[in-house]
């Protein structure tokens, strides 16, 4: 499974990118709009060049013709750069139109397998589960993710799907036991990922036994 990362912070995104594991970075406009300073191009082109894999630009219009007007529009900043839709009438429409011209789209805001599997019919390359926002209102998030990659197994459904509104690390464990694709995780759960408190005790016990080491051989 590979893991973007899921920020519109290019500080963030130069740290994460530094690690040298992240194949993607998702954006939108919450996300965005935590961010002072920078212009919506700006900030796409910007964080396009930092990684070489997909960056998901989300569009704002509601109606398929503005959609596919912005999609267009954002495609010609960067090679690498991924279209953001909403998984409505619209939306679907939207991405059949650009999947015939080689535009890559990644539907967003998909809380149900039907969802996915319309989205996958349109053509999308990357259909998002978004597997937080379920389990705040009581439904299993993950379990969306798990039936998305089922169908799209059984019919040789080639839309990637990415693991979304992932809040903590088990969920990314889940994701991967799940099959997805991709995880889109913040940046504090990748830092939470790295981070367990026996390896930091024992990086610590290595380099007090590392310096009675030297100071014996010395
Ligand atoms: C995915 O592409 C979305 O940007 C994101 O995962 C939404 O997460 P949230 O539910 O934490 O806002």
């Amino acid at each position: 499974m590979k893991i973007f990362l899921d920020t519109a912070n290019i500080e963030e995104i130069k740290q994460a990118a530094r690690i040298g594991v992240i194949s993607g970075v998702t954006t939108n406009p919450s996300l965005l709009a935590k961010e002072t300073g920078i212009g919506f191009e700006e900030a796409v082109r910007e964080i396009c060049a930092m990684v070489d894999g997909p960056v998901s630009a989300e569009v704002t219009s509601l109606d398929a013709e503005g959609m596919v007007r912005e999609a267009m529009e954002i495609a010609t900043w960067a090679r690498n750069v991924a279209i953001k839709i909403p998984i409505t009438a619209s939306g679907l429409e939207a991405t059949r139109k650009l999947s015939v011209e080689g535009v890559r789209t990644n539907l967003t805001l998909c809380f149900s397998p039907n969802q996915a599997l319309l989205a996958a019919l349109a053509g999308a390359t990357f259909v998002s589960p978004f597997v937080g926002r379920l389990d705040d209102v009581g439904h299993d998030g993950m379990q969306v993710v798990a039936d998305t990659v089922e169908i799209f197994r059984n019919y040789g459904i080639q839309t990637e799907v990415i693991a979304a509104s992932i809040r903590h690390p088990l969920h990314v464990t889940a994701a991967a036991k799940a099959r997805a694709h991709i995880a889109t995780v913040p940046f504090k759960v990748l830092m939470q990922m790295i981070q367990h408190p026996l390896t930091d005790a024992g990086i610590k016990k290595f380099m007090e036994d590392w310096g009675k080491f030297v100071g014996m051989s010395a």
